[in-house]
């Protein structure tokens, strides 16, 4: 890029099961660019617990995190023939260090900040839900603020509000299970499998495609409260009781029932945000984290803003390729944080992972 103002960002993500680097170029006011997004990914690993394995998890990291880092520069074409002179190539280095499992969130985070060291480039501590925000601020434009952002993943669910950059909100959030972990738990009481969302949302399309119905219905927790905060732990309880109860049987009644209960978790969902848009009038509603890839949120969120009238906030859907953990939102978020000076780290040992970190 000739303009300086734009810089190129080496971003490490690590706080779960995915090992990601990315290669991100922005100036901190259009959407950024990704010339490289790499993601190594254990689901194959975790199947056969039924769920993310910590110890496992890091172990793994520790195995992929240099390979997925040079993978990065080299799709980007900034290898140079080895890490440390590659990394003339690029301005900082941005990382997640938190919230997320502490011991993948430390192999990023040490990884970066050797690299750091080494490079001698600032290193940019990013937060893992900053990065789910910052992933509808990629390519040519940016959403205009004030942005309402439904952010649903396995660690959590919460409305915020985007006043400014990295001027937060949280309007309402999950008083227990985050919706990605409601999805993965239904999916394991109907033995759908791992991971539980894609599981969930493959079954219940098969569902609706077959116009399979389950008679017996799930509550909508917290549809017609006042307030924007969620809950999903009812949910489960109730698909555990309809299975210990006989009401509905497996595997005859698991793609009926996975209908039912994605449909339970879009329409608390959907219209708590729409009632959050009514309420804040926001210029643009995003939709953002790994649960934003489900297809049947994405289709009913965006019928719905359509029907809005007058004053219609502007729509933005994580794209799939950003939705669950990646690095290239992260490196996205970096490019904002870059532009406003915030969590610039000029001595990389001041870098702390820290697994409750809040936004
Ligand atoms: O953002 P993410 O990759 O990791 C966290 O930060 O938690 O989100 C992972 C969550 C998991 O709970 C997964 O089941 C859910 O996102 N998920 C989905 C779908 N794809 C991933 N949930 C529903 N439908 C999907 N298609
Ligand atoms: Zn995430």
């Amino acid at each position: 890029m000739s303009n300086n103002s734009y810089k190129t960002i080496l971003a490490i993500e690590s706080s779960c099961d995915e090992t990601a680097a990315a290669i991100v170029i922005g100036n901190g006011k259009s959407g950024a660019q990704v010339k490289s997004n790499i993601i190594a990914s254990q689901i194959a690993i975790h199947a056969e617990f039924g769920g993310v394995f910590p110890d496992l998890a890091a172990k793994e990291h520790v195995k992929k995190i240099i390979p997925t880092i040079e993978l990065a520069l080299k799709e980007a074409g900034l290898w140079n023939g080895n890490a440390i002179d590659s990394l003339q190539n690029i301005d900082a280095i941005a990382v997640t260090n938190g919230p997320g499992l502490i011991g993948s969130l430390l192999i990023g985070v040490n990884a970066a900040a050797s690299l750091a060291l080494l490079s001698g480039k600032p290193l940019i501590k990013v937060n893992h839900w900053a990065g789910h925000l910052y992933s509808v601020f990629i390519e040519d434009e940016a959403p205009e603020l004030p942005m309402l952002a439904l952010t649903v993943s396995g660690g959590h669910s919460s409305l915020i509000l985007i006043k400014n950059h990295f001027d937060f909100e949280i309007i309402g959030e999950t008083v227990d299970d985050a919706a990605g972990e409601a999805f993965d738990k239904i999916a394991r009481m109907l033995e759908l499998g791992f991971p539980g969302g894609p599981m969930v949302s493959k079954a219940a399309d098969e569902a609706r495609s077959k116009e399979l119905v389950l008679e017996h219905k799930f509550p909508r927790p917290k549809l017609n409260d006042k307030d924007f905060d969620f809950s999903f732990s009812g949910l489960k309880t109730a698909v555990l009781y309809a299975l210990n109860s006989g009401k509905i049987s497996l595997p005859a009644d698991a793609s009926q029932a996975a209908r039912e209960a994605e449909e339970s978790i879009v329409e608390v969902l959907v219209k708590k945000t729409i009632r959050a848009a009514q309420k804040f009038q926001p210029k643009s509603i995003a939709l953002v984290g790994g649960v934003s890839a489900n297809k049947f949120l994405r289709q009913e969120l965006t019928a719905v803003v359509n029907s809005l009238s007058d004053k219609k906030p502007k729509l933005y859907l994580s794209d799939l390729a950003y939705s669950t953990d990646n690095a290239a939102m992260i490196g996205a978020a970096a490019t904002f944080q870059l532009a406003q000076g915030k969590d610039i780290l000029q001595d990389p040992e001041e870098i702390e992972a820290i697994a409750s970190l809040r936004l």
